[in-house]
């Protein structure tokens, strides 16, 4: 075979090796726009008891706004002002398959009352979950297990197990109470719920990425109805026309938050109604669009589908079309070059500015997971074969860009050390123009001999060599990172344990920006204040990514360890949303306390060490065939073959 580039490579590949399905014309649903999710859950002069009168009654209503026909996933629906769902008298509420294309579009389940027994537990708003909501929310106490308060940072069983269980158990607690419900049926967790603070902010909201951890510890416990209600709706809310100074963002984009709002119904003083509100960004701060939530979304689908065994959600034909929205807007041709996607600063966990605009590892980390999920969950039909190819073509080009171009370890830093600049021709090796004077000096003391990890962005002559730990740990997960990469990334976190554990795991990145780099690259932002925050800030909600990775390498002691490192303070110190200074020893200064993704992560990282082979609900192990892609275009690179004449290739 001639020396082949990869870009020809990629062709030939995407042409021939990699699975097919088959194309669809995705403009179907794109039309309908919803601007309000409504659902009336209280009628004064109806005297019978709420659950009853509501739980009966759940339903989605399009009649009402849809003007261009019903909404099934296939239908043209015009833009409509709102789309309600009216708790009606409806006699049985049932979920839609595929094949149910009726006016109405349930969600739930038979009726089951408020309160339904999951696994022997009530996960309905019940009497005593309101008075424990009510409880945990005034006590300030620390640890609250069933309605014992504990003294500030004390906790009363002496022995570890005991100890232990008090926490998981006074998790469990606060993370039921963190249940948000719409139309009586569970939807998601708050954000947070932290009876101290003044200033809510957006806190109340369900946001989509905070949720994925409560998701997955539903699932773990066999609590599959929150997760279900959670993935239908936020799909409706996929659809709505948001606006920013008249402008709309591509369709197919999910929302960063929502808010269950409880309003007035018209025309009927005695009745109120619940609608959903969701937030694209219009509301944020900096006002930017949360890439991360569809992608987020459809690795929850996966992960759903996976431990409940119901792959009806996923194969509903609404279901089918929001995933292929998604794949469309990430999968859109633009300027680029590169095949990692481009983005804002803020467009992940991250959403304020911290100088990641650009291609952010995070981002990337969780396209390839998406991409890889929804491949594993679009139904083969000649109507996606376009899409599958575009997909394939970006999975391979895709890792191979990361691997290559964002993998820093000693020996790479040596290399960029020595490199060439102004090198123009296609057999470069210093592709992107870095010049070597880039290379921090924080970074030349910190590399250990052993390990390695993938670098925050690249852009044209410049790499931001700062270390994001969900973006390193998500790589490994989706296999984004090869095998020895993964193994790297871990012995690197080892090796520096004191700087991206400490007393509290896990750093969001190391290091800070500080100084005037702080000024220009944060705007002198108050709240991202180095060790702070974003800023070098930790968070214990990473616990539960760090475990996952840690289980798919079959690590899983290197995430124990950072579990009891929890685990000694973060009951006591009320579950803060994330702790300041170098080590993580202050709770941090605008942290929330009882915030729910600390919570959750902390419960998935217990299931998934108790029950690690659970962890493959959201691991994507390597594909034989990007690997054998990737070895290709590996030895078609320039950077190995410096010196040979590049010879041209003719797919
Ligand atoms: C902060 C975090 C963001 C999170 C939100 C709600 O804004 O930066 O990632 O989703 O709080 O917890």
């Amino acid at each position: 075979m001639a020396m082949a580039t990869s870009e020809a490579i990629l062709r030939v590949l995407s042409g021939s090796l990699l699975p097919r399905l088959h194309h669809s014309d995705l403009s179907s649903k794109n039309s309908n726009s919803l601007h309000a999710i409504k659902a009336n859950v209280n009628n004064t002069s109806d005297k019978r008891p709420v659950s009853m009168r509501l739980l009966k009654s759940c339903r989605r209503v399009y009649a009402l706004q849809c003007r261009g026909g019903v909404f099934d996933g296939k239908t043209d629906v015009s833009r409509v002002e709102s789309i309600g769902c009216k708790c009606q008298k409806a006699e049985s509420v049932s979920g839609v398959t595929a094949e149910d294309h009726n006016e109405t579009w349930f969600i739930g389940r038979e009726a089951s009352g408020p309160s339904v027994p999951v696994n022997g537990t009530s996960i309905g708003p019940s009497t005593e979950e309101f008075e424990m909501g009510e409880q945990l929310k005034h006590e300030n106490g620390g640890l609250v297990t069933n309605g014992e308060p504990a003294a500030t940072g004390t906790i009363k069983d002496t022995s570890d197990t005991g100890r232990v269980n008090l926490i998981e158990d006074e998790a469990w607690n606060l993370l039921r109470a963190s249940i948000v419900y719409y139309c009586n049926n569970p939807i998601g967790t708050i954000a947070a719920n932290d009876p101290s603070s003044s200033s809510i902010l957006n806190y109340d909201q369900v946001f989509i990425r905070d949720f994925i951890p409560s998701g997955i510890a539903f699932l773990l416990k066999g609590e599959y109805d929150i997760v279900r209600n959670f993935i239908l709706y936020t799909l409706q809310l996929q659809s709505w026309e948001k606006t920013m100074d008249c402008h709309s963002p591509g369709q197919g984009l999910m929302p960063a938050s929502f808010k269950v709002r409880t309003v007035p119904l018209d025309g009927d003083d005695s009745a109120t109604e619940d609608v959903l509100d969701p937030d694209f960004g219009e509301a944020a701060i900096g006002r930017v669009a949360p890439v991360d939530s569809g992608l987020w979304w459809i690795i929850l689908l996966r992960a759903y589908g996976k431990c409940s065994g119901d792959l009806s959600v996923q194969e509903r034909v609404d279901v089918q079309t929001g995933i292929k929205m998604i794949l469309k807007l990430c999968l859109a041709d633009g300027f680029d070059m590169f095949p990692t996607l481009l983005v804002t600063d803020g467009s992940c966990m991250i959403d304020r500015r911290m100088g990641i605009h650009g291609h952010p590892l995070e981002i990337q980390a969780l396209f390839y997971s998406a991409l890889l999920c929804a491949r594993e969950m679009l139904a083969p039909e000649d109507a996606s074969a376009d899409l599958i190819r575009a997909l394939n073509n970006r999975l391979v080009a895709l890792s191979f860009h990361i691997r290559e171009y964002y993998w820093i370890d000693m020996r790479k830093l040596n290399e960029i050390y020595r490199y060439q600049t102004e090198e123009y021709s296609f057999d470069a090796v210093n592709k992107f123009n870095i010049y070597p004077d880039q290379i921090p000096s924080w970074l030349v003391e910190f590399m250990p001999s052993k390990g390695g990890y993938l670098i925050g962005n690249l852009q044209p002559a410049h790499m931001d060599f700062r270390i994001f730990s969900l973006g390193n740990l998500w790589s490994i997960v989706s296999s984004l990172a090869t095998p020895d990469q993964s193994h790297a990334i871990l012995d690197l976190i080892e090796a520096k344990w004191a700087q991206l554990v400490a007393d509290m795991p896990l750093k969001i990145c190391y290091p800070a920006l500080e100084g005037q780099e702080w000024r220009i690259i944060t705007g002198s932002d108050p709240k991202n204040t180095p060790w702070s925050y974003h800023n070098g800030g930790s968070w214990p909600t990473l616990l539960w990514q760090l475990t996952v990775a840690c289980i798919k390498m079959d690590r899983p002691e290197i995430a124990l360890k950072a579990v009891e490192v929890a685990e000694r303070r973060i009951s006591g110190d009320k579950w803060p949303e994330y702790y300041d200074t170098k080590r993580g020893k202050f709770i941090g200064k605008q942290a929330r306390l009882y915030q729910t993704w600390s919570i959750a992560g902390y419960l998935v990282s217990k299931l998934l060490l108790a029950n690690p082979s659970a962890a493959k609900i959201l691991v994507n192990e390597e594909d034989s065939e990007l690997a054998n892609a990737f070895s290709f275009m590996i030895s078609g690179n320039p950077r190995r073959k410096r010196g040979q004449k590049r010879r041209s290739f003719i797919v």
